[in-house]
């Protein structure tokens, strides 16, 4: 007999409320419970529009390379322009292009051999002031040292007081930050001073660092060399703190959440101490160095898999388009969350255990290759990953070279997240001399 009868798929499975109370409570849990709940493709009905988490690697693989031209960065990311205007973060289109072609060479991978003296010598100056056996905020040591790396690096000098005004003017920035997403007129943000006179601080900051003599290998002076014309003032202003912003958090954040990781798995911590030694003896990192410190190289990234700084990404598609046969209206958020994908057990064999040598396992490249997306994807993948990357090793061999951490709390550190995932309280750890 034939019906008429058609079974319709409820449009959500989710209910709004739920999930934006799951959010409230907790953002991690809510985008895994919804990955959960729903598969590969969860959908979620907003305001106006759609939310699709993407739980799948090929399905973000659409999203940030296949059919990366219609996805512009989330609205959030472009209300960043307040504070960072129209840098390489915050761009879209042609005017990215053209500045990510400009900005790149800065970053290949073969500069990094220029900046990793400045790397080696920071962070040596920086643990000689430790004592033995003692208690060390591991959270603000490291957002120090990175924040000194990325001056020096980056502008050739960190004249006195500079980094601690950049990091003041950039914590209270990074706390307001949901003020600058809000979409407010100009003359509602005076309204909330400390926003402004960090903004304005930061800066100034900029502007003196910029106007200050700068060394050749300076990557800001770099691009003033090569700018034939094609950045105004503004623009380089714009690039020097987004770099500023986008560098030295996130690696900070990234080296805090290695030495929990580290501090927890004593027998990870001795294993990386012997090739250290065996690697570097009593000097410091050379640039062929950090190709054969492989085990701290899978410490390093089994922690971009466990707590990866950026945890999320998001994307508003700009045409109707169609992914793993979901249909995504145009004006859709889609998102991203490396959080959800790094633990996901079909991926990550025990996703939940600390084991770098599962970085050794995997003779072939990771299948699939968007299962570990730490530093994005595609046209807009992080131009600082090889920085990062390079930075994370050095300081983990040279400080493993001469020192021991313990931790000071049984469980490992709980992630909250904000902008980036961050340890909910500042990570203490005893350090012992070897
Ligand atoms: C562990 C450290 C880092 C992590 C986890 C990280 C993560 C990311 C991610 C996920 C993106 C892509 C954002 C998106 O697609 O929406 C990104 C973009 C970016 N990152 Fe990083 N990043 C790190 C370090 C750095 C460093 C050291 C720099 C600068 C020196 C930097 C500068 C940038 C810039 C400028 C972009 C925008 C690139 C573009 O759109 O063309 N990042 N980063």
């Amino acid at each position: 007999m034939e019906t008429n009868l058609v079974l319709e798929q409820p449009a959500y499975k989710t209910s709004t409320f739920h999930f934006l109370w799951n959010v409230f409570r907790n953002p991690l849990d809510a985008l895994t419970d919804l990955a959960h709940e729903q598969g590969d493709i969860a959908r979620v009905k907003l305001r106006r529009r759609d939310l699709f988490l993407l739980n799948h690697p090929d399905f973000i693989e659409q999203v940030l390379v296949r059919q990366a031209e219609n996805f512009i960065k989330g609205t959030s990311l472009q209300r960043a322009r307040i504070i960072l205007g129209e840098g390489l973060l915050t761009s879209e289109g042609d005017v990215h292009l053209t500045q990510r072609r400009a900005l790149q060479p800065a970053f290949h991978r073969h500069k990094m051999e220029e900046y990793l003296p400045l790397m080696n010598e920071n962070t040596h100056t920086h643990i000689s002031k430790w004592k033995d056996g003692v208690q060390v905020d591991m959270s603000g040591e490291m957002m120090r040292l990175t924040l000194n790396i990325a001056l020096w690096s980056f502008f050739g000098s960190a004249p006195e007081g500079t980094a601690e005004r950049v990091g003041d003017s950039m914590k209270t920035l990074v706390r307001l930050f949901p003020l600058a997403q809000m979409p407010l007129p100009e003359s509602a943000r005076s309204l909330f001073p400390s926003f402004k006179e960090a903004k304005a601080d930061l800066s100034a900051v900029t502007e003196a660092l910029l106007q200050h003599p700068q060394t050749e290998r300076a990557l800001i002076h770099i691009l003033k060399q090569n700018n034939d014309g094609q950045f105004t003032d503004e623009q380089i202003h714009s690039h020097a703190l987004t770099f500023l912003l986008a560098g030295h958090e996130t690696t900070a954040l990234l080296l805090t959440w290695c030495w929990d990781m580290l501090a927890h798995h004593p027998m990870a911590q001795s294993i990386l101490q012997a090739e250290v030694d065996s690697v570097l003896g009593n000097r410091l990192p050379m640039p062929e160095d950090i190709q054969k410190l492989s085990y701290t190289h899978a410490v390093v990234k089994e922690t971009l898999r466990m707590r990866p700084p950026a945890w999320a990404l998001g994307r508003e598609a700009v045409h109707d388009c169609e992914i793993g046969g979901q249909h995504i209206p145009a004006g859709s958020t889609v998102l991203m969350s490396q959080w959800v994908t790094h633990h996901d057990s079909r991926f990550f064999d025990v996703p939940l255990h600390f084991r770098p040598e599962r970085w050794f396992d995997l003779d072939e490249p990771l299948t699939p290759r968007y299962s570990f997306f730490p530093f994005g994807g595609g046209s807009r993948v992080c131009i600082g990953e090889h920085f990062a990357m390079t930075e994370a090793i050095a300081v983990l061999a040279i400080i493993a070279r001469r020192w021991s951490i313990t931790p000071t709390q049984f469980d490992l550190a709980k992630p909250k997240p904000s902008v980036t995932l961050r340890p909910e309280r500042n990570l203490k750890v005893i350090v012992t001399r070897r």
